[in-house]
């Protein structure tokens, strides 16, 4: 190197320094468009050179996460992060894998994080407090489908001590693939499946793409029966038929007796979620999964109680309202009853939904499928 050459550099780097250290006082958005813009040809070069390790440059690792926040819950969020093997964003990727377990970028967030070593982060959730959360993880899991992730949840899906909820997520999550399939059928086969998640498994193994192994399940395991005793096709046959709104519409109000539990736009009583915007939240599996199997998946605020008081009587249903004296229970009659908290023993978390289980025995599948399709049309507005 000429001997002019390093004092003429750091010149160079003094100057753009105090350069964007003007731009800042001067034009605060300008400088960051103008860092933003630094940035995101700095990523791309690193991308373009190959074998360059950001994580041992801080200055780069600054850059690149800055980049990475521009691009937060999209794709490129992940695609990036693999490319480069950022590492320090962990957690930002398991945000992503729950709040998009069944996209690709919370597909490829779940792998990342498998791939980066982190089971332990990803047990912890599987085994948290929070149900619906670690169901979130189960699911996406499934989804990645790898040996490494169904690892993790087959456990699960024996395991009497993890919520239903979870073990219900986990047994669909492993059903998703064959060789997860293969794990489920040898439980059914050896009797080692919790009564609980049978309708989560049964789906899987009766639409199973190996017919041998449908076969197999189908001398074991049977799906609910429909009216006149017929039993429901699986899930995903179902999902896959279309349904008439109007007609669904109507079944909901009358033999379906949703009516009775649910709101929709201000018709209806209120002892489950209103629906009027349903079509938005649940995709039409979960919809199925939803009716037929309603304690799968309890909304944290719909979970039912017992109240056993020191009369000995029992008084069941969902609490309203809660102080210091008293609560409120409402039944699946939407019927309110205020008890004094004197005179509760004990009150017990149910696991099972006031949602009954079997509203699909009056009904046809195709009915079903009517209803369905009414559900799905319930979008939010605009
Ligand atoms: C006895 C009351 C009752 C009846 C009858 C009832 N439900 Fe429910 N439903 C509930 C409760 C409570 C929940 C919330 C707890 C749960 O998820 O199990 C619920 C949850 C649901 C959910 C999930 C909502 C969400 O936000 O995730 C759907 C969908 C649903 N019901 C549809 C129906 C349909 C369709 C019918 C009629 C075929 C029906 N329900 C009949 C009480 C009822």
């Amino acid at each position: 190197m000429k001997r002019w050459v390093l004092p003429v550099l750091v010149a160079v780097v003094v100057i753009a320094a105090q350069t964007r250290m003007y731009e800042m006082r001067a034009d605060e958005p300008a400088a960051d468009a103008a860092q933003a813009a630094r940035d995101a040809t700095l990523v791309q070069t690193v991308l373009r050179l190959k074998g360059i390790d950001v994580n041992s440059t801080p200055k780069l690792r600054d850059a690149v996460l800055r980049h990475l926040g521009t691009l937060q819950g999209k794709p490129e969020y992940v695609e990036l992060v693999r490319k480069l093997n950022v590492r320090g964003v962990e957690a930002e990727l398991l945000q992503l894998a729950l709040q998009r377990p069944d996209r690709t970028e919370g597909v490829g967030a779940a792998e990342l994080l498998l791939k980066f070593g982190e089971t332990d982060r990803l047990r912890a959730e599987l085994r948290g407090d929070d149900a619906s959360q670690a169901a979130l993880v189960a699911e996406v899991l499934g989804r990645v489908g790898t040996q490494s992730a169904l690892e993790l949840i087959q456990p699960l899906v024996t395991d009497n001590d993890a919520e239903r909820t979870v073990r219900t997520a986990a047994a669909a999550a492993v059903g998703r693939n064959l060789i997860g399939q293969r794990f489920l059928l040898e439980r059914v086969k050896k009797g080692q499946l919790p009564a609980d998640v049978t309708f989560a498994v049964a789906n899987a193994l009766l639409a199973s793409p190996d017919p041998r192994l449908r076969a197999e399940a189908a001398k074991h395991l049977k799906l609910p029966a429909a009216a006149e005793g017929v039993p429901l096709p699986p899930v995903a046959e179902l999902a896959a038929r279309s349904g008439d709104v109007a007609l669904g519409q109507q079944l909901f109000q009358t033999k379906g007796t949703c009516i009775k539990c649910h709101k929709v736009r201000g018709e209806g009583k209120e002892v489950g979620p209103d629906l009027s915007e349903i079509g938005s939240k649940l995709s039409k599996e979960a919809m199925y999964v939803a009716i037929l199997d309603p304690s799968a998946g309890i909304s944290h605020n719909y979970e039912s109680f017992t109240a056993v008081l020191a009369s000995g009587n029992v008084v069941t249903g969902l609490v309203i309202s809660r102080t210091d004296e008293q609560i409120v229970l409402r039944n699946a009659e939407a019927i309110d009853k205020t008890i004094s908290l004197t005179e509760v023993d004990e009150l017990i978390k149910s696991p099972v939904s006031i949602m009954p289980a079997d509203l699909q025995k009056t009904m046809t599948a195709d009915e079903l499928v009517d209803i369905v399709a009414y559900l799905i049309s319930l979008k939010k507005k605009g």
